[in-house]
């Protein structure tokens, strides 16, 4: 039940600092520390490769999921679209490990997919919001999002509890392969429940910010490079799905290469900086835009920002900050969708579903 609540996507929105910290809490074990099954532990560690496949939003989970699996926990992980997997598979290692993210646990591409990999029998994790679906049921491992039925078509509360097991998964690996920690991962994501508190109660800046920029255009783009380029992607399909705004994101370095033929006069380009390696980079990206005439706005970790020009979100690890991130571009599709009237649970031409190849 929405309650109080005008739209079931604003009260996901606002439950994730929540779901974080119940995450936290059902995957810390007896000794205190973050950690997932010793099983599932011992089957991944003898992998070469880590193959994700998901679709939609949990797809781009899965890259925030690579990065982090292969910066913490030093493996190779590549990440697949469960549509294109299906019916092209790639040339695989001798030894794979599949991961599955899926909310729902029954989108049709996904477990096709899965139906794939069982029939060459090789070992899978389904990560997964709903506890006896089909793709937990015919994976060989499990692990829950805990995030609570997500009932609004536009997922939100799922992707970033989707990153936070991936998170947690890969500081269990980690410590089980006796790699050195760069840093206190049950720290960090208690500062980010807490960070991501904290743009939810400014969300009414948000909605300022996209009745002035966003109120009558028919297209935007987000950029972002690295972390920010993955957590572009999803804002680009939220922004979309439901405020029917044709968004695009790109890869901040791409633009020269093609895209930055689009912009014309008052142009949305929203760019994410959140990391010290790329800021000057994603800055200079900004200025290409702007002289050509786009409308920029950039939403930045604390350490990067400037401050009364951008969003400025608090300093968190920088290959975590998709978790805070995400939450301002969710608002902004919010936003967006709301003030254009139109339905926000529930877009057109979408199911929550999707149970057909
Ligand atoms: C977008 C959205 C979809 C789903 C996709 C996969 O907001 O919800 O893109 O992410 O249909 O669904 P699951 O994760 O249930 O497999």
């Amino acid at each position: 039940e929405k309650g109080t609540y005008p739209h079931f996507m604003l009260k996901e929105m606002d439950e994730q600092p929540a779901v974080l910290r119940r995450i936290i809490k059902e995957y810390t074990n007896e000794a205190g520390e973050l950690a997932v099954p010793q099983e599932l532990i011992a089957e991944i560690k003898q992998a070469e490769r880590i193959y994700v496949v998901a679709c939609g939003t949990s797809y781009h989970a899965g890259w925030v999921g690579k990065e982090l699996l292969e910066s913490l926990a030093h493996i190779p992980v590549e990440v697949f679209l469960a549509s294109e997997f299906s019916y092209n598979q790639p040339l695989l290692v001798e030894k794979p490990f599949f991961i599955f993210l899926t909310q729902s646990g029954e989108t049709a591409d996904s477990r096709q997919a899965l139906v794939k990999v069982n029939e060459q029998n090789y070992p899978s994790l389904t990560i997964t919001n709903v506890k006896g679906s089909t793709l937990s049921r015919e994976a060989n491992h499990t692990l829950l999002l805990h995030a609570g039925p997500e009932i609004a078509v536009a997922s939100t509360k799922a992707y970033t509890a989707q990153m936070t097991v991936m998170a947690i998964l890969a500081e269990s690996l980690r410590r089980e392969k006796g790699i050195e920690k760069s840093f206190d991962m049950a720290h960090e994501l208690g500062v980010i429940a807490t960070v991501i508190e904290g743009i939810l109660s400014d969300k009414e800046d948000i909605h300022e910010i996209v009745k002035k920029e966003l109120a009558d255009t028919r297209n935007a783009f987000y950029i972002g490079r690295h972390m920010d380029y993955y957590v572009a992607m999803e804002a680009a399909l939220k922004l979309k799905e439901i405020s029917y705004i044709q968004t695009e994101s790109f890869a901040a370095g791409e633009l020269k290469h093609g895209t930055i033929a689009l912009i014309e006069e008052g142009t949305p380009v929203i760019a994410l900086i959140n990391e010290d390696n790329v800021a000057s980079h994603t800055r200079g990206n900004i200025q290409e835009v702007k002289a050509r005439g786009a409308r920029t706005m950039v939403v930045a970790m604390e350490k990067n920002a400037i401050e009364g020009d951008d969003v400025v979100i608090s300093n968190v690890e920088e290959m975590l900050s998709p978790l805070t991130t995400v939450v301002v571009t969710q608002l902004i599709a919010y936003y967006a969708s709301l003030d254009r009237g139109l339905d926000v649970d529930k877009p057109r031409n979408l199911a929550k579903s999707v149970t057909v190849e």
